[in-house]
């Protein structure tokens, strides 16, 4: 069977290990040939092609980014833009497609299902954010860099009695804040899902200082907002990509300014930005992308279309896109019941700190 192989959306750590898997187990098990369609849905939509055979996929399980490249065009915003994508992959004699990415691109891919087009989805983003699948691949690899990061700024905040602010991705949900604010240790943790009062998170680290500790880690996912505020917005205003997305950031640096005005301890900011999404994706991630490549092949043989490659405790199962994308995933209740029953908590008594 030729089979066209597409990555969309945000690049992350893992993608290439994706993507040699599926050609990997299609050249050798069932014989398939490969199309690549570059720069995600731009590359079916313009009919622009590599070449994915053997060959194309060897050396890349350790390599960051996508051999393939990625962009966030939407063909549903081009004129007839699903039904040209749809005959680029039929002028090609390419019977089905795998396209890797997150709830943008899925969606995409759904609708394309809909309109005949045999698709099977994988899951992508290191938000972690995608329903139906307990993780996404990317998404440790982000969480370690975040981490890695944050254990840094532990010891310039220390040595200096400050404040430092560690900004990490997560547009509407926390998970990468979360998971690395818990594994960094993080003092405070600013997510999407809970608008917070910076009068009390000010209030917290008076606190934490008047108990004798003399600096403080606060991790902000960039879509975290003020209490009945909006997300801070970097770049130019209103500037939104095809699928809508306003581009954030900022967040890091407005909420150490309000801590440093409300303390006066001296408050400094970091923006992880790209650099979690970019490099070698982690040992977790490579097995989680290659089980991933090998479920959506063996799902394409199978007929499953219309479906993605999802994790559900340890087995790679099948799940429907439409339900993959219905909504946005966010932290979970356990996730961040481990995240309040580690942190400081407000108004602890002075009087019993030892
Ligand atoms: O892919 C998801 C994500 O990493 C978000 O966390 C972030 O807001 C966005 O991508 C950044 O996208 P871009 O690289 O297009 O600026």
């Amino acid at each position: 069977m030729k089979i066209g192989v597409l990555t969309g959306g945000g690049d992350c750590p893992g993608l290439n290990a994706v993507i040699r898997a599926v050609v990997r187990k299609g050249t050798f098990h069932y014989e398939d040939e490969f199309l690549g369609f570059v720069e995600g849905w731009r590359g079916l939509l313009e009919d622009k092609t590599m070449d994915l055979g053997l060959s194309a996929v060897g050396g890349i399980l350790p390599r960051g980014g996508t051999i393939l490249r990625t962009s966030r065009t939407n063909p549903a915003k081009h004129e007839n833009g699903l039904q040209h994508c749809a005959e680029n992959l039929k002028k090609h004699g390419c019977e089905a497609l795998i396209a890797i990415g997150g709830d943008d691109t899925l969606s995409v891919a759904e609708k394309l299902f809909q309109n005949g087009v045999k698709v099977v989805g994988v899951p992508k983003t290191i938000d972690n954010d995608l329903s139906g699948t307990d993780f996404t691949f990317g998404f440790d690899t982000a969480v370690n860099i975040a981490t890695g990061a944050i254990d840094r700024v532990h010891t310039t905040a220390e040595a200096h009695n400050r404040v430092i602010v560690v900004e990490v991705m997560g547009r509407d949900s926390g998970w990468i804040a979360t998971y690395s604010g818990i594994a960094g240790g993080a003092d405070v943790i600013l997510i999407p899902e809970i608008p917070f009062d910076i009068d009390q998170v000010a209030e917290l680290i008076r606190q934490r200082h008047a108990r004798g500790r003399y600096f403080s880690i606060v991790v902000a996912a960039e879509g975290a907002k003020f209490a009945g505020g909006v997300e801070t917005q970097d770049g130019p205003s209103g500037g939104r990509d095809e699928f809508g997305h306003l581009r954030l950031g900022g967040i890091g640096a407005a909420v150490a300014s309000e801590i440093e005005k409300r303390t006066g301890f001296e408050s400094r900011s970091v923006v992880l930005g790209h650099i979690q999404r970019g490099g070698s994706p982690s040992a977790f991630d490579r097995v989680l992308a290659t089980r991933y490549g090998l479920g959506a092949i063996d799902m394409v043989h199978r007929g499953e279309f219309g479906q993605m490659a999802a994790l559900r405790g340890n087995k790679i199962i099948s799940i429907p896109l439409a339900e993959a994308i219905a909504s946005n995933r966010k932290v979970d209740k356990e996730i961040l019941d481990a995240a309040i029953g580690i942190l400081d908590k407000l108004d602890y008594k002075v009087s019993r700190t030892p």
